[in-house]
């Protein structure tokens, strides 16, 4: 009963579009592409709508959605203040990769903040996702269109694989762009602070307002008693059902790691694959290497960082060995979902 809706990002049929839109308008989930990765929408001002998201994804209450506006005055109702900061990041960014953290005001609900008193917001660029929040006349409130807690999906196909028949429509629109989500950045407290790397970089930001922090629990283990600023960071995320294990170092040496694991773990009997690179793929023995695009290309390697996680899923390989990348410019939110993907399980070559 989920109804498949396609599109042409080129040339959009605003009928079509507005099948979609009524759905939003009136309570239902939509699954729907944006430039980072497909999105769940559903109206944020509605709980119910809002509670479907939660049911379909099988996500944990108190982990906060994005709410999804088509311009920029739309987000005057849903906060409280809008800082200086705030003002040059959303003129120089969006439409595009980011989301920001405000004060919320009354009439964003509980439920879409995990009970929190502040709200993540994103005007998208994908001119689906802004023609259709447009047309539904409503704020949308839209996670990562994938079950909780496997990666976010790029590609119709793994859409429909996690969501279909647990959502009212998919709209179908292509491969997302920028492969991994947008970046988090709460701008709550005195110093910009990262809470999720993602499209628009630390060194991008830090062009146009100055010193940004990033929070320490992106690249390493959340300790229990540790409350993160970003709740979703603590739940194991981007996990494919193998296990997922990173070898750290030089390349040569992480390549020789690599082959001498995957040989002990075959031997014992497992299907091991190996997240690989153009510069290295020739250089493992074996089945199951798949390249993730060039290390001179990290935007590519992020654009195909969760489809080749899911295509691990599909050989059913039983553990994933994977390269590392520098922490610059993507690498950073590169280097967060892989540790995520991990479960922080590094091994130093
Ligand atoms: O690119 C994206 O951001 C995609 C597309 C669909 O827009 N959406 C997305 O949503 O990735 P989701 O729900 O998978 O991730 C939202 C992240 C979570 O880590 C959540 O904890 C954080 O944003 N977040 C949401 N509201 C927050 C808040 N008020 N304070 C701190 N973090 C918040
Ligand atoms: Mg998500």
């Amino acid at each position: 009963n989920t109804k498949f809706i396609n599109i042409d990002p080129d040339n959009i049929d605003m009928e079509k579009l507005k099948i979609a839109a009524d759905i939003l308008k009136n309570g239902g989930t939509v699954a729907f592409p944006t430039e980072t990765v497909y999105g769940l929408g559903a109206n944020a001002l509605c709980e119910e709508a809002v509670k479907k998201i939660f049911k379909a994804k099988g996500r944990p209450s108190d982990n906060p959605l994005i709410v999804h506006v088509s311009k920029l005055e739309d987000i005057n109702e849903l906060v409280l203040e809008i800082s200086e900061k705030a003002q040059i990041v959303m003129e120089k960014f969006w439409p595009g990769p980011i989301t920001l953290i405000f004060k919320k005001s009354d009439i964003v609900p509980k439920i879409v903040t995990g009970g929190l008193d502040t709200v993540a917001i994103r005007l998208p660029s994908h001119p689906i996702a802004r023609k259709l929040i447009k047309l539904s006349g409503v704020p949308v409130a839209a996670p990562s269109a994938n079950l909780s807690g496997k990666p976010s999906p790029t590609k119709e196909k793994h859409v429909t694989h996690d969501l279909m028949g647990r959502v009212d429509a998919i709209v179908c629109g292509g491969d997302t762009e920028v492969g991994v989500e947008s970046t988090v950045l709460d701008l709550t407290s005195n110093v910009p602070m990262i809470l999720r790397p993602g499209g628009i970089t630390k060194e991008d930001l830090q062009e146009v307002i100055g010193k940004v922090e990033t929070d320490p629990a992106i690249l390493s283990k959340v300790e229990s008693n540790l409350v993160p600023k970003s709740p979703g960071m603590k739940y194991t995320h981007y996990s494919p059902n193998a296990e997922v294990i990173l070898v750290d170092g030089r390349i040569e040496e992480v390549v020789k790691v690599i082959n001498k694991v995957k040989k002990e773990k075959e031997c014992e009997g497992y299907k091991v694959g190996v997240m690989a690179t153009e510069e290295t793929k020739d250089k493992y023995f074996g089945e199951n290497i798949i390249s993730l695009g060039s290390r001179k290309d990290l935007k590519t390697v992020a654009a195909n960082l969760f489809k080749v996680l899911r295509e691990f899923d599909e050989k059913r390989v039983d553990i994933v060995l994977a390269e590392t990348f520098e922490e610059v410019g993507i690498g950073q939110a590169i280097m967060n979902r892989l540790m995520k993907a991990a479960g922080y399980n590094v091994i130093h070559a």
